[in-house]
């Protein structure tokens, strides 16, 4: 894709945001705000017993970027195994936006990663990782 296909990609995620919403009892749900700038997203998940996420849904109010980076990534992370999280980084988050993100930005394609890391390590109970994230976040400019 070509810089402008991916400029407006961000933008149709942005005015038409995938699976937004929210989940009637889900297993995860977790809530996070940017404290930079206090913009915030809810995201849901329905998990099946084999730990596939079958549903995943999210909510909340942000710039173009990060509301863009949550549609997006509610597509990166439906199917898959909440284990696979793990997985998923910053790079893939750069990759899928696909335009250059200026440091003093780099928050704000992070938060919904943050949001979704944070709730899935709860769920499974690993607190290393949140802590382990949770430095790298620290360390965004
Ligand atoms: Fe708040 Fe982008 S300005 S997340």
């Amino acid at each position: 894709m070509s810089f402008e296909m991916y400029q407006e990609n961000i933008l149709d995620h942005y005015n038409n945001p995938r699976n937004y919403g929210t989940i009637e009892n889900p297993d995860i749900k977790f809530h996070d705000v940017n404290p930079l700038c206090g913009d915030e997203y809810e995201f849901q998940f329905k998990i099946d017993k084999n730990g596939k996420i079958v549903d995943v849904k999210f909510h909340g109010n942000g710039c173009a970027i990060s509301k863009a980076s949550a549609s997006i990534l509610t597509e990166t992370v439906k199917g898959k195994n909440i284990r696979e999280i793990k997985n998923l980084g910053r790079k893939n988050v750069l990759k899928n936006l696909g335009i250059t993100i200026s440091p003093p930005r780099l928050k704000c394609a992070m938060l919904p990663l943050k949001v979704v890391k944070v709730a899935v390590y709860s769920y499974l109970g690993n607190q290393k990782e949140i802590k382990e994230f949770e430095k790298e976040w620290d360390k965004m400019e």
